[in-house]
């Protein structure tokens, strides 16, 4: 099966065997399989975060569980409970139709809302974890279905719960709403069938990041709708980030690193305009972007891979996205990220660290 128009590199990978789910009865049918049930899987929502650098030998479960309701109402929040193959950015437009504001400023990521707690995606000041409830998901070594809280994610900076190897015992008991011990990872264990968000009622609009503030200048308006918000947003992305569709990319191919204050004292002396921001705990970020471009990266070509010309940290298809021959190969975006850490390494001294799942 062909995956090149399952992932938004545009890579041109197959599968060996895919699988359409529906619902969460799909799943349990595909795992009561004699023949299929057994097999190792890999779960695929809206491929917008993975780099396929070969031919996927696991069975590809795509989820297309589809459905967006509002679940209830507390004196606080809309609690709105979705499908986990719904695309992230439709539901966004969703609720701001319904009235329900709160996701305004993650308007336009790509990839689907099943994947979103994965990474615990963000943009703008916000993450999913702010608007948080709960999902479900099922356990692929059972077949039965748990959900879990914020806390039993594991939110952390494009980071969860998901993206950590089970640590022993391997097969903690997941059923119902389940206690889960610390460092329990659940990667490749489990895939989430719906996720429940908390939107506020009392809605503030959050115009902390610097791009908001410069559209809001340039705008003139002093107090946007969450609407209006959404628009900005939108328009700050398509000027910055290339439309998959057309160029092929999975966002942001670089974490931005976080180093201690006094490392970062350091690097000041040498680099007097790095671009960073103190975080909560003490740390610093650094704008990864920054370093790239710094090392003189951006809108160079290695192989068909390239680095996007107008947003240095953004990894881009320089061959042909929809052709199977002329696209990008995942072994040539590995190349030139493992070309752009050597030399981020070599002059500042930082490890970048991926952020899309390398297949
Ligand atoms: N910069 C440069 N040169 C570049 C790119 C960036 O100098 O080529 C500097 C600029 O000073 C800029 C700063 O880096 O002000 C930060 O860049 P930007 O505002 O574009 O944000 P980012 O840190 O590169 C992060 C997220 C994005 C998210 C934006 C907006 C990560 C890894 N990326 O990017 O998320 O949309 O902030 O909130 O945290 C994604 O995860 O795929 C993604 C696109």
């Amino acid at each position: 099966v062909p995956l090149q128009h399952c992932n938004t590199f545009g890579i041109a990978a197959r599968a060996e065997t895919l699988v359409r789910i529906r619902s969460q009865d799909d799943i349990r049918q595909f795992l009561k399989d004699p023949l299929w049930g057994r097999q190792p899987v890999f779960v695929l929502g809206g491929g917008s975060n993975v780099v396929l650098t070969g031919d996927v030998a696991p069975v590809v479960l795509k989820m297309e569980i589809m459905g967006m309701r509002l679940l209830r109402e507390t004196d606080r929040h809309w609690i709105v409970e979705v499908g986990a193959g719904e695309r992230w950015h439709d539901m966004v437009a969703w609720t701001l139709s319904q009235g329900y504001t709160g996701l305004e400023n993650m308007a336009l990521i790509p990839g689907t809302v099943g994947a979103a707690p994965v990474q615990n995606i963000g943009a703008y000041g916000l993450e999913l974890q702010d608007r948080f409830d709960s999902l479900d998901a099922i356990d692929l070594a059972t077949g039965e279905q748990f959900s879990l809280n914020a806390a039993q994610c594991a939110f952390g900076y494009r980071d969860s719960v998901f993206k950590h190897a089970p640590a022993q015992p391997k097969y903690w008991p997941l059923t119902g709403t389940v206690a889960m011990p610390r460092g329990l990872g659940l990667k490749g264990r489990a895939v989430i069938t719906q996720v429940r968000l908390a939107l506020p009622k009392d809605w503030k609009p959050d115009l902390g990041y610097l791009d908001l503030q410069r559209k809001q200048a340039e705008k003139g308006i002093e107090q946007p709708s969450a609407r209006q918000i959404f628009e900005w947003v939108c328009e700050i992305r398509r000027a910055k980030l290339p439309d998959p569709e057309v160029i092929g990319n999975a966002g942001s191919f670089f974490k931005n690193p976080t180093v201690s204050s006094e490392q970062c004292a350091d690097i000041i002396a040498r680099e007097p305009k790095i671009v960073h921001y103190p975080m909560d705990d003490g740390s610093i970020k650094l704008a990864a972007g920054w370093l790239i471009d710094a090392c003189g990266w951006k809108g160079k070509t290695l192989g068909r891979a390239g680095v996007y010309d107008r947003q240095a940290l953004v990894l881009v298809n320089r061959g042909d996205r929809h052709s199977s021959e002329g696209s990008v190969s995942g072994g040539e975006v590995m190349t030139l990220a493992a070309a752009i850490q050597t030399s981020v390494y070599e002059r500042f001294g930082i490890r970048l660290e991926p952020e899309p799942v390398v297949v």
